[in-house]
């Protein structure tokens, strides 16, 4: 019995009293709403080619979301109809064939139902003895065998790889001045810290020695060969000359597919300089990662498996719903170490439900944190990695084709080679003004969402075919669109 000897059972001596409950008073009302909206949202996705691949939001949409703190409750079905009036319409734009731009996942239904239950079932997985650590550990055993790392890895989903390349610098930075510089941060360490990622690195490996506190003057930008990929000789030559001014590198990052063409750096020959060197390895997988699923693209890769870290997303070409991004680290206990906190609140037992020795919140920063992995594991059991794993060779195959079809028509000319899924092309004989306002117009006309980045000084347009609903149809269609467009302008 849970009641006490002494207490009567609820029923007899007091009504429920359910008045502060926030859920639903109607509860067939309810799911008859929710039913509809999920009809809604469905059809959203099944349909998605049929609308615009953006538009822009009217200023009176906009007006919506500028309102003051609401005291009343709403009627549900008017808060709904709120959604699909100002929310489901202005949304990025990334689930249609023609969103080309960033670097951008598609998602799924299945995940999307995913990250239903997954907040229906509201777990909070930074630790404690329940499924939901289970599920992560399943994700964290796949992607050890995705990347040929041994048993002792360990791994945690993080919002992305911005995170997750954070996290991995931490634990680099943490091994290389010691466990006690947690406590006694940087200015007991006896040498300057310095770390190298290639000129083509993203942004956040900056950010993240920014946020570090070593600060990104202490990163080191190796230059890139003609195909956009680090140069060894060159980090070779770095870390020599950092060495000799007495500073102390630490890390060597390697991108594998960057964000700019999608170039994979030599990874092998990278590791083999980082062991020599006694540097952390990490790899930047947030693009490429993924494709070590794939059989086709594994060997691209070869050279992941000797790293000490890789940041992945599922988010991109996972195809899982935002957010899902990962770090997987080869030993670990050095990722325990940098991050356990131990607290009395958050004390661990043999059994009941602080029972297990290792949590998630051990692994990384979040304390809170939801429960990614159901969306992730739904996904890879409901496809299979065989055909997720063709969807991101196919997309590859579809860049290919979108630059031989631009190389070869007189109106375009690739600029970078195509290493992945990602193409750079301009304008023949035209600068970056036409190609800035093309890309904004083709963007607001909603026949397409390519982006752009700067190539040698030239803005380009770039498109990466992250989505898995894009087709060789689809690419004709943009091309079409891009010469009518082109000859409007009377060019
Ligand atoms: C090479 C690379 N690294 C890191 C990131 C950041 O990943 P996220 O957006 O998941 O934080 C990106 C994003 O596109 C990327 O292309």
């Amino acid at each position: 019995m849970w009641l006490a000897d002494n207490r009567k059972p609820a029923s007899e001596d007091c009504r429920i009293d359910t008045s502060s409950s926030l859920d639903p008073a109607d509860w067939p009302a309810f799911r008859a709403l929710a039913h509809k909206m999920l009809d809604d949202v469905i059809t959203h996705v099944e349909t998605i080619r049929q609308g615009p691949v953006w538009q822009p939001q009217p200023q009176e949409n906009r007006g919506r979301f500028r309102q003051s703190l609401p005291t009343d409750p709403r009627d549900f079905g008017d808060v709904l109809d709120d959604v699909r009036t100002h929310v489901m319409p202005y949304a990025t734009g990334n689930l249609h064939p023609l969103f080309m731009g960033w670097v951008h996942g598609a998602g799924t239904p299945v995940g999307m139902l995913a990250e239903m239950i997954a907040a229906g079932l509201n777990m909070n997985c930074g630790g404690r003895n329940h499924v939901g650590i289970d599920i992560e550990r399943q994700i964290v055993r796949w992607m050890r065998e995705a990347m040929g790392y041994p048993e002792t890895a360990n791994g945690l989903f993080v919002t992305g790889s911005s995170m997750a390349n954070f996290m991995a610098l931490t634990i680099a930075k943490t091994q290389a001045l010691g466990l006690e510089s947690r406590r006694n941060g940087l200015r007991a360490a006896d040498h300057d810290l310095v770390a190298y990622a290639s000129a083509e690195a993203h942004g956040c490996i900056a950010q993240a020695m920014q946020l570090s506190g070593i600060g990104s003057a202490s990163l080191r930008l190796v230059p890139v060969d003609a195909a956009g990929r680090m140069m060894p000789s060159a980090l070779k030559m770095m870390i020599g000359e950092d060495r000799a001014a007495g500073r102390l590198p630490f890390l060597a990052v390697a991108t594998a597919g960057t964000v700019n063409t999608g170039a994979i750096d030599p990874l092998s020959e990278i590791a083999e300089i980082a062991t020599r060197e006694n540097l952390w390895y990490h790899v930047d997988g947030a693009i490429g990662a993924i494709a070590m699923l794939s059989d086709e693209m594994r060997p691209l890769f070869a050279g992941i498996e000797k790293s000490a870290s890789v940041a992945l997303d599922f988010h991109k070409w996972g195809q899982v719903p935002y957010d899902a991004g990962f770090l997987l680290v080869r030993d670990g206990e050095k990722q325990r170490q940098t991050f356990d906190q131990p607290a009395a609140y958050l004390q661990r037992a043999d059994r009941g439900l602080a029972a297990g020795d290792s949590w998630p919140c051990d692994l990384g920063p979040d304390l809170s944190r939801g429960l990614r992995a159901l969306k992730t594991w739904m996904t890879i059991e409901t496809l299979g990695v065989e055909r997720i794993g063709q969807s991101i060779a196919h997309t590859c195959m579809l860049a290919r084709y979108l630059a031989s079809r631009l190389e070869s028509h007189p109106l375009f000319e690739v600029k970078a080679p195509v290493a992945l899924n990602i193409v750079c092309f301009g304008i023949r004989g035209r600068g970056s003004d036409l190609v800035r306002v093309m890309v904004i117009d083709l963007q607001e006309q909603g026949i397409a969402a390519p982006s752009w980045t700067v190539i040698d000084g030239e803005l380009v347009v770039r498109c990466a075919i992250v989505n898995h609903r894009t087709t060789q149809a689809d690419l004709d269609g943009f091309i079409a669109a891009m010469v009518a467009y082109l000859r409007r302008q009377d060019f």
